[in-house]
Formats: C-alpha cells, sequence, structure tokens
C-alpha cells in the first residue's frame, strides 16, 4: 500500500530544518529534556506524537484508494484529516466562532481577529498597517502577538513535544506552541485579559461565559448538539464542549482547502510560471520542486523548516514542521504592547518590562510550565541559564495562504510580533540578516559584541533575542549545514522568484 510509508518524511525534514545551533548543549539535554516533558504533561497524554502518528491517524479515514487518478489521490489525501463530525456540531462551531456576544464587553468574536477573507488573519487594514497587534474586547488593551491564520492549524501535530531524534521541538498551538491542540486552544482567548476578556474580579470565569451562551442565539444549537439539559452541566464542561464545537470548525475543509494554484500544479490542473517554478526549486533546493530530488543549481533550504513531504502520496503540502526556531525576526517597536504599562487599568495583561520586553516565545512557556523563570533567566535563575536553547524560538507557521487578502493593496503583517510587512521583505531578510551595507561583510552573532567593528551599517535591525545558542546560522557563514538563514546568496530576480512562488500557496 502506498499510504504505508506515510510519515517517515516528518522525521527527515525535522532532522534536517530547526536544528538549533549548540547541538551540544541539546545532546547533553536530552535526558532532561525527557523528564522534563514528562513533568509537563500527565501519563496517557503524552504529546510526544510524531509525524508518523499522524500520518496513521490518515490512514485509517481514507475512503477508497482504489482509484488511482492523480486528482482523486490528491483529494483523498488533503481531506485525509478531516475528522468526521456532525454537521450540527460543526455550526455550532461555526456560529460561536462568530458571537460577538462571548467578550467583556460584547463586540469581539474569535473572527474580529481572524477573518476568513484574510486566511483567519487580523482583518483590520489600519491596524495592519500601523502594528498588526490586534486590540482586545476593553479598549486600549493590546495583546503582544500577531494573530496567526487559523488555515491549517489543524495539521500542527499535538505539542510540543520533543524527540531527541529530531533534535527540536515541534508542535501544539500558538506561536509558543503553549495549549496542546485546537480544542484547547480554543478555550483560552475568552479569559485572555487582552482579548475576550471574560474575566470577573480578576478571575477567568467559565460561568460568565456559559451563561452567555445560555441566553444567546445559539443556545438551542448547544442544547441540540449537547443534550437538551447541557447548561445544567458545570461551566468547567461546557466550557471544553465550546472548545470542542470550535475545533470541529476549524477543522473543516473550507478553512483548510488546498484549493491553492500550486495544488492545481500538484494535480496537473494548471502549470507554474517560470519564476514560480524557480521559486519552488530554491524554496526546496530540488530541481524538481520536490524535495529529495537532484539538488537544485541553489537552495534557499525553506524547506526544512516549511517542510513538504519527500513522497507527495504520504501526506498533504503544508509548508511548515510546525517546529520552533529563532530566526533573529526584528522587534516590532510598533507594537502597542512595549507600552500597555499600567498595572491599574490592565492588572492582569499589562506589560511590566515596558519597552525592555522581550519575547522569548517557547522559552516563555516551558520554563515557566516546568516551575522555572521565564527564560530561565534573571532572579530565581537555577543557574542553568538557556539550557533547553529554546528562548526566542517560535513555531515555523505554514505558509499557505501568507499572501491570501480580499483586495491587493489590503496590508499584511508577519511573523510573531507583525515587525514585517511584505513577502519581498522577508524572503530579503533570509537572504541578508547577516550583511552590512560593505560587500561582502558578514555579522558574527556569536561574537560578544556582533557590531563591534563593523565597516559598514546593518542592513537590518537586531534580531528581537540575539542569542549565539538559538538563532539559526548565528554566525551568518554560507554553506554550512546550518546556514538556513542570514546569508543565502540569492539575487534579487531569485528573491523574487521566491515571492511568486509563495503566491501560489493563496488558497481560492
Ligand atoms: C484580540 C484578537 C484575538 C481574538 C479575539 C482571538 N484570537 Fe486567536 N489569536 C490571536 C493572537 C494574537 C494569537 C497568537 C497568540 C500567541 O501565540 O500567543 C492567536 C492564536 C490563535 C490560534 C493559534 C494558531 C496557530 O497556528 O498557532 C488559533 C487556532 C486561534 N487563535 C483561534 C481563536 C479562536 C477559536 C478564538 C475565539 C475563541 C480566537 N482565536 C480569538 C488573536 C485573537
Ligand atoms: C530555521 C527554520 C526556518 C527556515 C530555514 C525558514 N523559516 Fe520561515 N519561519 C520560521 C519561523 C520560526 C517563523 C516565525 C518566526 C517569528 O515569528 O519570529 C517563520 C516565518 C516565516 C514567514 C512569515 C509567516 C507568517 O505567517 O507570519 C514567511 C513568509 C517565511 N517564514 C518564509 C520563509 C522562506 C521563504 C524561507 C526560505 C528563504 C524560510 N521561511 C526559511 C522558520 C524558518
Amino acid at each position: 500500500m502506498i499510504f504505508k510509508r506515510t510519515g517517515q518524511f516528518g522525521f527527515l525534514l525535522l532532522t534536517l530544518g530547526c536544528i538549533v545551533l549548540g547541538q551540544s548543549i541539546v545532546q547533553a539535554n536530552t535526558q532532561s529534556r525527557n523528564n522534563f516533558l514528562g513533568s509537563l504533561f500527565p501519563p496517557g497524554d503524552t504529546p510526544r506524537l510524531t509525524g508518523a502518528k499522524l500520518g496513521r491517524q490518515s490512514i485509517n479515514i481514507m475512503k477508497s484508494p482504489s482509484d488511482r487518478s492523480p486528482i482523486r489521490q490528491y483529494a483523498a489525501r488533503t481531506q485525509a484529516s478531516a475528522v468526521s463530525l456532525s454537521s450540527s456540531m460543526v455550526q455550532l462551531g461555526l456560529a460561536l466562532f462568530h458571537d460577538k456576544n462571548l467578550s467583556n464587553p460584547p463586540g469581539q468574536s474569535c473572527a474580529s481577529c481572524h477573518s476568513a477573507p484574510e486566511a483567519f488573519t487580523f482583518p483590520d487594514a489600519v491596524t495592519n498597517a500601523s502594528s498588526g497587534i490586534a486590540p482586545g474586547a476593553v479598549p486600549g488593551r493590546f495583546g503582544n502577538r500577531l494573530p496567526p491564520s487559523v488555515t491549517y492549524a489543524k495539521f500542527s501535530p499535538p505539542g510540543p513535544y520533543y524527540d531527541p531524534n529530531l533534535t527540536a521541538y515541534a508542535g501544539g498551538q500558538f506561536w509558543d506552541g503553549r495549549v496542546i491542540n485546537l480544542t484547547q486552544q480554543a478555550q483560552k482567548p475568552f479569559f485572555n485579559p487582552n482579548e475576550m476578556d471574560d474575566i470577573v474580579h480578576n478571575v477567568a470565569d467559565s460561568g460568565l461565559l456559559a451563561q452567555k451562551i445560555q441566553s444567546g442565539a445559539n443556545a438551542q444549537l448547544f442544547e441540540k448538539v449537547f443534550g437538551a439539559n447541557a447548561f445544567n452541566d458545570s461551566p468547567q464542561v461546557n466550557l471544553s464542549r465550546v472548545g470542542q464545537a470550535i475545533a470541529a470548525f476549524e477543522s473543516i475543509k473550507a478553512v483548510s482547502p488546498f484549493s491553492s494554484k500550486y495544488d492545481d500544479y500538484l494535480t496537473g490542473r494548471t502549470k507554474l510560471s517560470q519564476s514560480e517554478m524557480n521559486g519552488l526549486r530554491l524554496f526546496t533546493g530540488s530541481a524538481t520542486g520536490r524535495p529529495g530530488g537532484p539538488a537544485n543549481y541553489k537552495s534557499a533550504q525553506c524547506v526544512l523548516c516549511h517542510g513538504i513531504p519527500t513522497d507527495p502520496s504520504t501526506g498533504p503540502d503544508i509548508f511548515s514542521n510546525f517546529c520552533y526556531a529563532n530566526i533573529g525576526t526584528p522587534r516590532n517597536l510598533h507594537n502597542p504592547f512595549y507600552y500597555q504599562t499600567n498595572q491599574a487599568t490592565d492588572p492582569l495583561g499589562y506589560n511590566p518590562q515596558g519597552i525592555n520586553f522581550v519575547d522569548l516565545g517557547l522559552g516563555d512557556f516551558l520554563y515557566p510550565a516546568a516551575g522555572l523563570p521565564p527564560g530561565n533567566a534573571g532572579k530565581g535563575n537555577n543557574g542553568q541559564g538557556d539550557y533547553l536553547a529554546i528562548n526566542g524560538t517560535f513555531k515555523a507557521p505554514s505558509l499557505r495562504n501568507v499572501d491570501k487578502r480580499p483586495y491587493p493593496s489590503f496590508p499584511r503583517r508577519y511573523m510573531h510580533n507583525g515587525a514585517f510587512t511584505s513577502l519581498k521583505q522577508i524572503v530579503h531578510f533570509y537572504n541578508t540578516r547577516n550583511l552590512t551595507t560593505k560587500p561582502r561583510e558578514v555579522i558574527d552573532f556569536t561574537q560578544p559584541d556582533p557590531y563591534a567593528g563593523l565597516i559598514g551599517k546593518p542592513l537590518w535591525p537586531p534580531p528581537e533575542y540575539p542569542s549565539s545558542v538559538t538563532l539559526q546560522n548565528a554566525s551568518g557563514q554560507p554553506g554550512s549545514a546550518n546556514a538556513q538563514v542570514g546569508n543565502l546568496g540569492l539575487t534579487p530576480q531569485e528573491e523574487d522568484d521566491l515571492v511568486s512562488f509563495l503566491k501560489t500557496l493563496t488558497d481560492r
């Protein structure tokens, strides 16, 4: 059976991609990471799901692999992970996702920040033009991160998990993977003070949420799905039902439709232009455009983190391994969170560090989850520092729909903090992060002061978290196994080709 080989791709690509510098540190700590994760997740709820496991899940619900036409096979593959759900469950999820009555004060729904025509990202052009950081239900409050796309989010494996074979963390939801899956994720925004704010006397109040649903337009549908006496159950039970329904909606095919030009190219319905094809070849480093093919004349190595399977029959092309990496994204100084320092007006969601705030990504979640300070640094430091090599790392998002917008001039923002405004800018960043205005001068972020003695002016502001331990290709040397980022040696035309290719990933 062709589908038996499912899953191996996950290992291969993850092994190559998202390798953190300081491998010795990683290996030396393999044991402690295992114990560490053991303490993070209760037995039986272990997140150490691999690509293989995920793949197998897909096989179980494959309908009939008897039809071998490429288009039918492709359709089967891309639908493979759609869970079979009652339609009223999905309808309920859709209704709750769009219910503006569930915030406190009312007025904000999930869709306020994840809107379909913008690929379930933030729909407000003015905000996107200025910072990309979404305001919450309470006026004047903002979270610290950019709303990512919900399309293809369901493909992120439960996590974050660490597999010593992969030397990388992967999976989970949010930029820092702090919840395991969509069902858990969907229960969080209601109680985020800078989002939907269902908080009473400084305590998250699931009773308030249940009440709002019970007295709102979706009460009947809720009872239809979960039983006539559903609202007699505890608010906690109903909260998990809300998560279940919203995740069901987020998992439907219409949210992750695989209807892009790239998908048509895979099924032979259309051809890629010369520029798009060259972009795909650069992206994968393979002359065929499929990883594992003969080496292309040049590689931008994007596929090492934004992975697709070597064998296309093994699973859909998601363009992410959902692995964690620090690519050196600079700070977004327009992020309103820097200035949200008032404890009195936002006691649970204010930013005590002000302009000095540094988002440590996975390090802000995994260390505290193990009872250590954020980043395992500063006061209370147990002396080991970033021993897991995770500070400043974020989940590599799927690149599907990165260019989806309701009209051509609609502004979009990218990265965990919204620092970048265009795909061209991003590709140019990957190409030149370590360079200065002086030709051939390379910034070496492994040096104590990487900017000391430079003759030219750096092309980019410093990384938000410039760590020689986690920054991908910190030294900026081209050609090494770890040189995925910062000095790729692409020509302007090759940068444009990569952008053309990324634009083929937009769903209809
Ligand atoms: C005020 C804006 C806002 C609202 C309202 C909001 N979100 Fe989000 N959403 C965000 C931001 C910002 C993030 C990233 C946060 C982080 O990584 O810490 C996010 C992350 C997510 C993710 C993770 C995607 C990924 O790839 O990791 C999902 C799924 C999601 N939201 C769904 C929802 C649902 C469901 C609701 C309603 C219950 C909702 N959001 C309400 C702003 C919002
Ligand atoms: C070492 C792993 C890695 C490699 C290699 C890599 N990326 Fe990324 N990519 C990431 C991570 C991690 C993020 C999120 C970073 C952040 O939020 O600071 C990201 C974000 C992006 C985004 C923004 C997506 C969004 O929705 O905000 C784009 C576009 C992108 N990468 C394109 C590329 C391209 C093109 C290449 C090849 C030139 C590439 N990446 C190579 C890990 C990688």
